[in-house]
């Protein structure tokens, strides 16, 4: 019985991080040091980004980007001309990390 219980347990254990796509704690890691400087705190863009690009920066807290699919923000993001350094930088998951906080971030 014993074994059952252990069995049940390991599984359910190495089930756990499959069900999560994204971990946001990481996520909000991550857009802290390498995505605030531009994006602001709020996901609304810095003043001088919004200057610079107005309707082509799109506030992440906002409906547009909220409504998009994670694929929709994995190509956007992959898309935007200034990422093209940090693209290069990312680990494998770390969007998917930074995806799961910019949902926390909807109003
Ligand atoms: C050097 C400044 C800069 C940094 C750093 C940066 N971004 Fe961006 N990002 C932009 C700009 C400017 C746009 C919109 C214009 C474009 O398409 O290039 C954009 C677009 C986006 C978009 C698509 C929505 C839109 O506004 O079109 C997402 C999602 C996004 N960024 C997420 C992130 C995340 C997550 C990070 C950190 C891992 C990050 N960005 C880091 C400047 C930056």
């Amino acid at each position: 019985m014993k074994t059952i219980f252990l069995s049940i347990g390991f599984i359910v254990a190495m089930s756990l991080p499959l069900a999560a796509a994204g971990d946001a704690a990481k996520g909000k890691e991550l857009y802290t040091k390498r995505c605030k400087i531009c994006h602001a705190d709020d996901g609304a863009g810095t003043p001088a980004l919004q200057k610079k690009y107005g309707a082509k920066l799109l506030p992440l807290a906002g409906k547009e980007v909220q409504a998009m699919k994670d694929p929709d923000i994995t190509k956007s993001f992959s898309e935007a001309v200034n990422h093209k350094a940090l693209l290069k930088s990312l680990q494998p998951g770390d969007l998917d990390n930074v995806i799961a906080y910019i949902r926390t971030m909807k109003k």
